[in-house]
């Protein structure tokens, strides 16, 4: 097995479940200490437990990412247990709404908007002013989404809005930060194999046939194979690779 990520430190936003949780999985198998953030503290210890049964080093910071003071002491606690931030992963996001932009609640365009683009803006500014700080500087992946630069989909407007913001922030961080030893990219999962990916009272099955007419590939993406993508990038293996933005899409958006 490759141990890409030994002695390095990676933090991971929302990986109480979903996505984050299996990117935090698969950096603890390749040895990195890994702090798990979210607002919710039982599913984060539950993901420092799965970490710690395969024999890896886990540390969960419950925090609010839209929350600056929040975003700060996740990075300081992933300095202060394990000594340095190497890799960073900016998960945590929300889909609200569903209804066509004139019924959009007010609510559920600010809820959006705070997570997934303050949120990710924040976790940005504090993991740059650490990295930067560091001889060997960093990597940073952004979750961002399909539907954002590459897909459009009624009844998810504010939801792609909020998810091309990701990508424009991450492009231009890339270039400011580059010079700083800081490189940063993005994931772009399409459908993938978590409650998100469900209609209003869809079940799996029903996801399962909507995905063999709707994908080219015939299934969604599962979790594991989104953090295989994120830690290729975060890896050394992409030292060249700044501000792109991998699709994992099975195939929607070729
Ligand atoms: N699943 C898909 O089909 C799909 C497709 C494209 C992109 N994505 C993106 O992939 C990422 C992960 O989604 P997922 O599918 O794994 O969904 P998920 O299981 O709902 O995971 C989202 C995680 O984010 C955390 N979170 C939400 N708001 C937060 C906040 N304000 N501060 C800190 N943590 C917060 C949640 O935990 P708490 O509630 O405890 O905070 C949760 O663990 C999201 O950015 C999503 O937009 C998903």
């Amino acid at each position: 097995m490759t141990s890409r990520f030994t002695d390095r430190t990676a933090l991971v936003t929302g990986a109480g479940s979903g996505i984050g949780r299996a990117v935090a999985l698969a950096f603890a198998a390749e040895g990195a200490n890994v702090v798990v953030a979210g607002r919710r503290r039982e599913p984060l210890d539950e993901t420092v437990a799965l970490i710690e049964e395969a024999g890896g080093k886990a540390l969960a910071v419950t925090a609010d990412v839209a929350r600056a003071a929040d975003v700060q002491a996740v990075v300081d606690a992933a300095v202060e247990r394990f000594g340095s931030l190497d890799v960073a992963v900016n998960n945590a996001g929300v889909f609200r709404g569903g209804q066509p932009v004139a019924d959009l609640t007010d609510d559920d365009w600010r809820t959006q908007l705070d997570i997934n683009v303050t949120g990710v803006f924040l976790a940005l500014r504090a993991e740059v002013r650490r990295m930067r700080t560091q001889p060997a500087g960093g990597a940073i992946v952004n979750i961002a989404s399909t539907f954002g630069m590459h897909k459009r989909q009624p009844g998810a407007t504010a939801y792609a809005a909020t998810k091309a913001a990701v990508s424009v922030l991450t492009r231009g961080a890339a270039l400011d930060h580059i010079g700083d030893g800081v490189r940063i990219n993005a994931v772009s999962p399409g459908a993938t194999d978590t409650s998100m990916s469900l209609q209003p009272g869809e079940t799996e099955a029903g996801r399962a046939e909507r995905m063999r007419n709707e994908v080219p590939l015939g299934r969604v993406a599962a979790v594991e194979e989104v953090a295989a993508a994120v830690l290729y990038l975060a890896s050394d293996d992409a030292a060249s690779v700044v501000g792109t933005e991998l699709v994992v899409d099975s195939g929607q958006t070729a």
